[in-house]
Order: structure tokens, then C-alpha cells, then sequence
């Protein structure tokens, strides 16, 4: 693949290859604008601005504005037209999408998160990224069990109506594949934010503290170290969480985002694992059983594992670590006009909340803070805003997060140091995105 040096910035950079590109990402961003309470202050801090695009003069001549549209002149659908709201047909390209070759079979595969569209904290339901190793299952709630048993004094069966009757809690959480920004190992320079980070959701989740279930069946305080989740698709997934991790925050859900579970994310109940990678928040949760060893199943003795410079595995690196990428411009967009853009993304830890992000727009030299719009919740999405005028010229555009335990996000060179170049997990490098003269946004690596 062709590398070429750029100007000014020391290392290298790699042009996204042309045929990722969709055409319905590259969208004209600079149409944005400003809403009106921010229109007068961003005109103050903006008047030394070569260019701005804080809304336009009245133009008489702009049909939508002199034509008064048919929607205003006639009489609207009936309530309910839609039982089920659907987004306005207009947004039709929002969607999750499938890396083009990535995976064999469209059962063991993913579909992204299209982040580039995304506003706030939450990830609406119907496009929480899916990822599935053997085909999502339509599960009948009514046949579905959850089993509890292995170190315990009684060994439970519970049906998804009394698990529904217990005490509830419900938490917001991000949901991070160990895979996701995988690609970026390789220095492959996936096109878009969707295909680099879109193994990420961050939903509201409702269900029962696994620790209430735990005592309930009586485990062996003294013996028990960890908990085998087994989910009940052909997949046959298992997974070791530490005891101490399922005493402390994990949930066995069946509600996200306010309505059960979506099929894709494990209807009817699922395991919620706030912090630790997706692998082991098991859909269509079937069984826990309590053991005092880690059970090194198929999905965490040879998959899930980090591969070492010296050529050891790491297993069980379980916590995502903090991790922050800019959505808007990215990959794939196209920058119309000069002036003022919101530079926006996600910020993230596993080990608690976000405490700062900075921003950078020339490649890493300098830093800028960036606004944190609350809630700031540990073990969930942080969304970041920057205001940004840009003059035109090329501009390398970053973020970096520093988390509760004051841990900073690394450059891609530093975590190549210590992890090498042979990983596929746990990737949090920072996210580059170069914007050429032409307004052209592309996924670049800095050496
Ligand atoms: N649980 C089961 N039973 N089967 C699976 O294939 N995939 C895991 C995890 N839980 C999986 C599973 C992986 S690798 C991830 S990243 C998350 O589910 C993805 O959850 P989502 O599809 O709701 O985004």
C-alpha cells in the first residue's frame, strides 16, 4: 500500500483505500451550523475568523425559504401510522453496517456502529453494534432459564418472570468490543469511524445485580474466585469474570435503553460486565456457575488473548482501558466551506470516569481542553466538544482522554512499544484524522 511523507509532521501517513469509501458518508458537514443561543457568542469569539458559517443572510431568492412546502399546507398522518416509531426516511443511510471482506459467514461477523452520526451519550437500540460468533437467536422468553449452580449451597433455576420481579437497577454503560479498532494494528487505515471504533455502544441497562443472585443460591464465600457465564446460542460461549467483578457492578439484564433487550443483543436476558471487554457480556445468558479457578474456555485460552513482542500471550486483560476518538469530521467526510465546525466525539474508560480530553489539530503538538458534556458517568460514553475555525489548510485532528486514575491514552507509536505490532485486542490508541486543503477527511497514522 502506498505511504507518502507529509510535509512538516514527522513520520508517515496511509491514504485510506478508495474502495471502503461509501458515498453516503462523505456528507456536506459544514451545513451544521450553530443553534441560535450560541449564534452571538461564537460570532464575538469568532469576529478574528478569516471565514464563519454561523447562518446565512435571508436570501429572497431561496425557493425553501419563499415557497411554503406542501407539509405546511395539508393535513398530517394519523397517530400511530407507525406503532413502532421509526426514524424519518430522510436518515435512511444511518445504519450499522458490515466491513466489506472482513468476516466468512454473516453469522460470525459484526455490524458497526455508524458513530459519525451519533449525538450524546447514548446509542439508540436499533444501532448498537452486533456481534455475533454463531447468529443471533430468537430466544422464547417464556422457555428461556437462567441456571445458577457450582460452588453454591443451592443450586437455582429462574424463569425471566421472576427474575422480573426482583429488586432492579438500571445503569449506563459503554459496551466496547476487545476487537474493536483492530484493523489499526496493521496500519490498514480503515475509511471511517464506523469501521475503526464501531464496535462501541453505550445503552441504559436494566436487570438484577448478579451479587443479589449469587447470595440468593448460598456461594461458597471461601472458595469461590470466579463465575463461568454460558450463553444458550450454538456458539457455545463461556466466559471466566472474577468474583470480585461479578460482586461489584455486573447486572443480569433483560431491559436496554427502556424496553427489553433487542434479539441482536441477547433478548431476553443478557450479562452486563461495565468496563470489561463485549466478549464477556453474554447474550442470551442461560447459566452461571460459581467455580474457584478460571475455566480457560475456547474464548479466552485462544481467542481474546494479546500477542507479545517476546512471543508470550497475555490472557484475561479483561478492562478496556480509557480511550477517546473524535466522530465529526472524520474518515470519510468532506469539509465544504472554511470557518467555524464543532470538532465533537467519545471518550471512554473501564476503570472509572473521564476526567479531561484534549484536543489537537496539528497532529499532536499542541493540546487544547475540550468541553465535557455531563452526565459524566464512570464506565460509560463521555461526549467531548471543540470549537474549531478551520483556515483551509491541512490539519492533522486528535483527541486524547485522561481518566479517574489519572491514566492518559497513548499515541499509536507508545502502545506499539510495549504491545508490538501482532495484537488484534485492546487497541486505545489516539485516532488521527488528516483534513487535506480540499476538505477531505482520511484515516492517517502518525510515526
Ligand atoms: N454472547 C453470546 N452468547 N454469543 C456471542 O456470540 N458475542 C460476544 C458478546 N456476547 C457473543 C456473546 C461479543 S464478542 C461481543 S463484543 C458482545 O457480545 C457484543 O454484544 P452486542 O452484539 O450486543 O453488541
Amino acid at each position: 500500500m502506498k505511504r507518502e511523507a507529509l510535509g512538516g509532521v514527522p513520520g508517515v501517513i496511509q491514504p485510506a483505500p478508495e474502495s471502503f469509501l461509501e458515498p453516503d458518508l462523505i456528507r456536506d458537514i459544514s451545513e451544521k451550523g450553530v443553534n441560535a443561543s450560541r449564534r452571538n457568542l461564537l460570532r464575538a469569539a469568532l469576529a478574528t475568523a478569516t471565514a464563519t458559517v454561523a447562518g446565512r443572510a435571508i436570501a429572497t431568492s431561496d425557493p425553501d425559504i419563499v415557497n411554503i412546502p406542501e407539509w405546511s399546507k395539508m393535513l398530517g398522518n394519523a397517530v400511530a401510522t407507525n406503532p413502532y416509531g421509526l426514524p424519518s426516511r430522510y436518515e435512511s443511510n444511518v445504519i450499522r453496517r458490515q466491513s466489506p471482506g472482513l468476516t466468512q459467514t454473516d453469522q460470525a461477523s459484526v455490524a458497526f456502529t455508524p458513530l459519525q452520526h451519533m449525538f450524546g451519550m447514548i446509542t439508540p437500540s436499533g444501532l448498537h453494534f452486533e456481534r455475533h460468533h454463531q447468529g443471533w437467536v430468537d430466544v422464547d422468553p417464556r422457555r428461556h432459564r437462567l441456571m445458577i449452580n457450582g460452588l453454591v449451597a443451592t443450586p437455582l433455576v429462574f424463569t425471566l418472570d421472576e427474575l422480573m420481579r426482583m429488586p432492579s437497577v438500571s445503569r449506563m454503560h459503554f459496551l466496547e468490543c476487545g476487537a474493536n479498532t483492530a484493523l489499526e494494528w496493521g496500519n490498514s487505515a480503515v475509511p471511517t469511524v464506523q469501521y475503526t471504533h464501531g464496535m462501541l455502544s453505550c445503552s441504559e441497562f436494566t436487570g438484577v445485580p448478579l451479587s443479589l443472585l449469587l447470595e440468593r443460591a448460598g456461594f461458597d464465600r471461601s472458595r469461590a474466585t470466579v463465575i463461568l457465564a454460558e450463553g444458550a446460542d450454538g456458539s457455545s460461549m463461556t466466559r471466566t469474570i472474577n468474583i470480585e467483578n461479578a460482586l461489584d457492578d455486573v447486572i443480569v439484564a433483560y431491559g436496554m435503553n427502556g424496553e427489553m433487550l433487542r434479539p441482536e443483543n441477547g433478548y431476553p436476558l443478557r450479562l452486563v460486565v461495565p468496563g470489561v471487554q463485549g466478549v464477556s457480556w453474554v447474550k442470551w445468558l442461560r447459566r452461571i456457575e460459581v467455580g474457584d479457578m478460571p475455566y480457560a474456555a475456547k474464548d479466552e485460552a485462544s481467542h481474546y488473548v494479546d500477542l507479545m513482542p517476546d512471543g508470550m500471550t497475555r490472557q484475561y486483560t479483561s478492562i478496556q482501558e480509557a480511550k477517546s476518538v473524535i466522530t465529526n469530521p472524520s474518515g470519510g467526510q468532506k469539509l465544504l466551506t472554511h470557518g467555524f465546525y464543532n470538532i465533537t466525539g467519545l471518550a471512554w474508560s473501564g476503570r472509572g470516569h473521564v476526567t479531561q480530553v484534549e484536543v489537537s489539530t496539528d497532529g499532536g503538538r499542541n493540546w487544547r481542553p475540550a468541553r465535557l458534556e455531563g452526565p459524566v458517568l464512570p464506565k460509560a460514553l463521555t461526549r467531548f466538544n471543540y470549537d474549531w475555525v478551520w483556515d483551509g489548510s491541512e490539519a492533522l485532528l486528535q483527541s486524547r482522554v485522561t481518566d479517574s486514575t489519572g491514566y492518559v491514552q497513548p499515541s499509536m507509536p507508545a502502545l506499539r512499544e510495549v504491545r508490538g505490532s501482532r495484537s488484534i485486542y485492546h487497541n486505545n490508541a489516539i485516532q488521527t484524522w488528516r483534513v487535506l486543503a480540499s476538505g477531505e477527511v482520511h484515516n492517517v497514522q502518525l510515526g
